[in-house]
């Protein structure tokens, strides 16, 4: 293997080890490890992170959607930027690695160019996108989304933030400015590719028993809420055929999602219920209302399309059956993203270059990378999970995986620099 023209990278273990489990102590004690978005944890840990950009030499500053952004100046001021990064907020009870691994991996690599005395060509900016996760409807990923100008002030107007406040109040709480959303705003051309670490949240690389995955295509998600309305009623003195119960309907429509997305001929889309409210939700009282929350996805546009209808059809086919009023509203339409050649080149040398293995995969989860592909051309690095879990406290990935992602991700990063104009 020829020397390599770029600086070996000393990532260190301990320092990401460090970083990792002090993010993960900024979390609701009751319910661990919950640090959701626009929350008083939420700015703990940005606060905390910000601090430690700035150990590390960056130029931090929040944009007005109050991503956090790090600055570190390249040779060449007139070049569009490179960009790392992810984020730091949680689902509830999620784990302490789903987005956590490439923020600190981007801060990483900069310490890790700062120590080989590197300098990129491209200023280089590594980003702690604000609200990776769906805790405000229809707009999450909400940060990478208004940085790629995909969300507009009326939306902000009318949207709620996750306390019930409206959430341009949400945004001044993280320190942004909503009336100034357009200068967050990046267009084709001001960012030269972008680049993500994540945690795979699949079981892929572990079964396969591959340290590094490179990311060919992102899931879509579709997101969709469903009100049924049927009469609440006594549950002892209203007969069977005498009921129009709610949640009767709402549980067909579990069942009929979970039948639709397992058809045999299906591949790589899947359905979900991940939220239902009963109301008035007593053991003694018929439901007379269900909200629901549905999610199916697909890294095939035609497999999304056709279950997207399914689901439509069997929602309002439940519903007349059972004479229940219902209102459905698919909130969040996301078409599949795919991982330019080149941009998958730059990661499969890094890897070759490094010694290290890799494959090739989809990722079917959705990724703050996927809302700033229509901006610039992106790249996504996973590592494995333990177990293919995510989103729970159970999440893990080892840190020597962490450790050989971040220089995966540093020497991708120093190709991209010396070959992407932008
Ligand atoms: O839901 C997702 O795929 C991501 O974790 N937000
Ligand atoms: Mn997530
Ligand atoms: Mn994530």
């Amino acid at each position: 293997m020829e020397a390599s023209k770029y600086p070996s990278l000393h990532v260190r273990t301990e320092r990401i080890q460090a970083d990792l489990m002090e993010m993960a102590r900024m979390t609701d004690p009751e319910l661990p490890y919950t640090r959701t978005a626009f929350t008083a944890g939420d700015l703990e840990a940005r606060r905390w992170l910000m601090g430690k950009m700035r150990d590390a030499g960056l130029d931090v500053r929040l944009d007005t959607v109050a991503n956090i952004i790090g600055r570190r100046e390249g040779n060449q001021s007139d070049l569009p930027v490179v960009m790392l990064g992810s984020h730091t907020d949680t689902v509830r009870a999620g784990g302490r690695f789903d987005g956590m691994v490439g923020v600190v991996g981007a801060l990483e690599v900069v310490r890790c160019l700062n120590e080989a005395g590197w300098t990129t060509e491209h200023t280089l900016e590594i980003v702690s996108f604000t609200c990776e996760e769906p805790t405000v409807a229809g707009l999450s990923p909400f940060g990478s989304r208004a940085m790629a100008g995909g969300i507009t002030a009326a939306q902000i107007d009318s949207a709620l933030g996750p306390e019930g406040n409206s959430l341009a109040e949400a945004i001044a709480f993280l320190g942004g400015d909503a009336a100034r959303l357009a200068e967050a705003y990046r267009k084709p051309g001001d960012i030269a590719g972008f680049l993500e670490l994540h945690i795979e949240q699949g079981p892929v690389l572990e079964r396969e028993g591959v340290p590094i995955g490179v990311v060919t295509a992102i899931a879509a998600p579709c997101r969709g809420r469903v009100t049924l309305v049927g009469s609440a009623d006594h549950a002892g003195a209203t007969l069977m055929h005498e009921r129009y119960d709610a949640l009767c309907g709402a549980a067909e429509v579990v069942l009929g999602v979970e039948c639709i997305c397992a058809a045999p001929d299906l591949v790589d889309t899947v359905g979900t219920v991940g939220f239902l409210a009963v109301s008035p939700n007593m053991v003694n009282v018929i439901p007379g209302r269900v909200d629901l929350q549905v999610e199916v996805r697909s890294t095939r546009q035609g497999f999304l399309d056709r279950v997207r209808d399914q689901v439509t059809r069997t929602v309002h086919g439940v519903a007349e059956r059972r004479r229940l009023e219902v209102s459905m509203e698919w909130d969040t339409i996301e078409e599949p993203v795919p991982i330019p050649e080149r941009m998958q080149r730059h990661i499969q040398q890094a890897c070759d270059e490094l010694e290290v293995r890799w494959m090739s995969l989809p990722s079917r989860a959705s990724h703050d990378a996927a809302r700033i592909a229509s901006v610039t051309p992106i790249g996504m690095v996973f590592v494995p999970s333990r177990d293919g879990k995510s989103h729970t406290p159970e999440e893990w990935t080892e840190f020597e995986d962490i450790t050989r992602g971040v220089a995966v991700l540093g020497r991708a990063l120093m190709r991209l620099d010396e070959m992407e104009e932008g």
